[in-house]
């Protein structure tokens, strides 16, 4: 009999790689159930998921008892919350983040998989306050491993979809581009491509929950540079690239004002303790070969979905 699998967040773009890896994979399609939330099973992208054969019921992370009616029955659940820049980002998170476990919990679900990131106050040593979703998220998964339900984590990289929004490189209008931050150019980023290949470490949980039981993986094709980076949008788009370092004062004018303090300090601890704090490079690496299927590197990535650069 095949076990149900709930997917908080199916009609996103990370939550629909999940629902499309499971069903592309002989082995899990055959084993899962997949039931998805919304907070609309009416809207559009609800009904797309339903064409596909997910189940899709409503649940709303302020709603506790939706979000038990949704996870009742279910033999693994995989959570995620979403980030609300509005000034109380670090409670939103760890409410959210607590309201759905412990739903999972009260519905006596046996497994958890949990979307966590790392904890920039904890790697900083107290330096770096403002630490928002990651921090939050971290909290959450420590409450996680308190709990009487088995879990295992991914904690995703930055995402290469960035660079086609909030990093993409600008005109200098001399027919170059810069890719501008206030970081040093070695400072590395773990990539991925996360509407592509999130589902592909969820998968390799899937298939051997016991393996990864506390484990946390940490999901990137690989870590690049600034200056990496810059050099693979010049080789892929044929034109040149380059990374620019601005003062910290000059980069803050361009981010809206309840934003610019979390991905300020999301910089600050990239370039001084590494995305995933101490051994960032070995849990890269081992986490890469975890995945189940192929992953997209920045090349293919940007070859894929080329930078609109006129
Ligand atoms: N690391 C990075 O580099 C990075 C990081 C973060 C973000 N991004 C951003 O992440 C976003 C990508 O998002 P996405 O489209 O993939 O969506 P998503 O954040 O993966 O998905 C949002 C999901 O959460 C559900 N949801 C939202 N509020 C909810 C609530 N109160 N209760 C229950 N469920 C709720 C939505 O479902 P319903 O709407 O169906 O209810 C939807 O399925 C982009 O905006 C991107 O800029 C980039
Ligand atoms: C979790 O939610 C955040 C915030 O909406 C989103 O940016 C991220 O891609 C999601 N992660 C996964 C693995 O679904």
């Amino acid at each position: 009999m095949s076990k149900i699998l709930v997917i908080v967040g199916a009609t996103g773009q990370q939550g629909g790689s999940i629902v499309d890896t499971v069903l592309a994979d002989p082995e899990l399609r055959q084993g899962y159930t997949i039931r998805g939330t919304s907070r609309d099973p009416s809207s559009p992208s609800a009904k797309a998921l339903a064409a596909k054969g997910v189940q899709v019921v409503p649940a709303d992370f302020s709603d506790p008892n939706s979000l038990q009616r949704a996870l009742a029955g279910a033999h693994v659940v995989f959570g995620n919350t979403t980030t609300i820049y509005d000034g109380h980002t670090y409670e939103h998170e760890v409410s959210h983040g607590r309201a759905l476990v412990d739903a999972a919990v009260a519905a006596g679900v046996p497994w958890y998989i949990y979307s966590t990131l790392p904890n920039i106050a904890k790697n900083s040593n107290g330096v770096l306050k403002h630490g928002g979703h990651f921090d939050g998220k971290e909290e959450v998964e420590q409450y996680i491993r308190t709990l009487p339900i088995r879990s295992a984590f991914i904690a995703p990289g930055s995402f290469m979809s960035n660079f086609h929004e909030t990093m993409t490189p600008r005109a200098m209008g001399d027919g170059t581009y810069a890719l501008a931050s206030f970081v040093t150019p070695e400072t590395q980023l773990p990539l991925i491509n996360a509407a592509g290949d999130t589902g592909k470490w969820v998968a390799a949980i899937l298939a051997d929950f016991a393996k990864y039981e506390g484990k946390v993986l940490c999901c990137a094709t690989a870590l690049y540079s600034f200056t990496e980076i810059a050099e693979t949008m010049s080789r892929v788009s044929g034109k040149t690239v380059v990374y620019r370092q601005l003062p910290e004062q000059v980069w803050r004018g361009f981010l809206p004002p309840l934003m610019v303090d979390f991905i300020a300090d999301m910089l600050k601890s990239f370039q001084n303790y590494g995305y995933y704090g101490e051994g960032t490079e070995e849990k890269v690496r081992w986490s890469a070969e975890q995945a189940r299927g192929e992953l997209t590197t920045l090349e293919k990535y940007l070859q894929d979905h080329p930078l609109h650069l006129e």
